[in-house]
């Protein structure tokens, strides 16, 4: 059986990645392909519980490394235990977030080196790597005044304009070095451009 496509989506908070995922997902179904929408942090029982411990704010200092090793810990059940198994059951993996969120948020915006993040993805997921990544982009006030709209603040909403000014830049900056793999999609335009653009993307699949 042929092995299914794994599609990823980033961009910075408030940037419309969920709804934009459900509509993609809808016109891969509707050629008649199986998917799986699955998210990081997360996707697994276990790495679900992973992201609560790093998305909470309590007491305890969250040192910069612990949050890059725990987000690479959820990811190492992700992908052995879900999307391994997914793709080479010929089902399409949809996933909100990736490894090219560890390079954004903890390279760009904690400013860790990306040598150590890539070291660590070879490690985690070796030679498993999206075929598309669509990267939703926005300026970040825009972002974070969509995102504010929502409920409480995880951790990393509490940052600064700057910390995903830094993600933003890393972001654009990983599109630009894999022009194959990343596709940009403006998302400061009305949804109804922003999802007539997800529909070439699934028409060129
Ligand atoms: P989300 O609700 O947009 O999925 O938020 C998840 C948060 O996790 C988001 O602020 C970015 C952060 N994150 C990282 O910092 N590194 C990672 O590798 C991943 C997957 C997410």
């Amino acid at each position: 059986m042929q092995t299914g496509k794994f599609i990823t989506f980033e961009g910075i908070e408030g940037v419309g990645k969920s709804t934009n995922i459900a509509h993609l997902t809808q016109a891969i179904e509707r050629r008649g392909h199986t998917v799986l929408t699955t998210r990081e942090p997360g996707g697994t029982p276990m790495a679900e519980r992973i992201r609560e411990l790093v998305a909470e704010h309590g007491d305890e200092a969250m040192p910069d490394i612990a949050e890059l090793l725990l987000v690479f810990a959820s990811r190492a059940l992700h992908v052995n235990n879900v999307i391994r198994p997914a793709l080479a059951a010929g089902t399409w993996v949809i996933c909100d977030r990736f490894t090219d969120s560890s390079r954004a948020y903890q390279g760009g915006g904690r400013g860790l080196p990306q040598e150590d993040i890539n070291l660590l993805a070879k490690w985690v997921h070796g030679d498993l790597r999206p075929d598309l990544t669509i990267l939703l982009d926005a300026p970040v006030e825009t972002g974070m005044s969509r995102a504010g709209q929502r409920g409480a603040p995880d951790r990393w909403e509490l940052e600064r304009s700057e910390f995903f000014m830094r993600v933003r830049a890393t972001y654009l900056q990983l599109a630009e070095a894999e022009p194959d793999r990343f596709i940009i999609v403006d998302a400061t335009q009305d949804l109804a451009t922003v999802q007539q653009a997800i529909g070439a993307i699934a028409d060129a699949l």
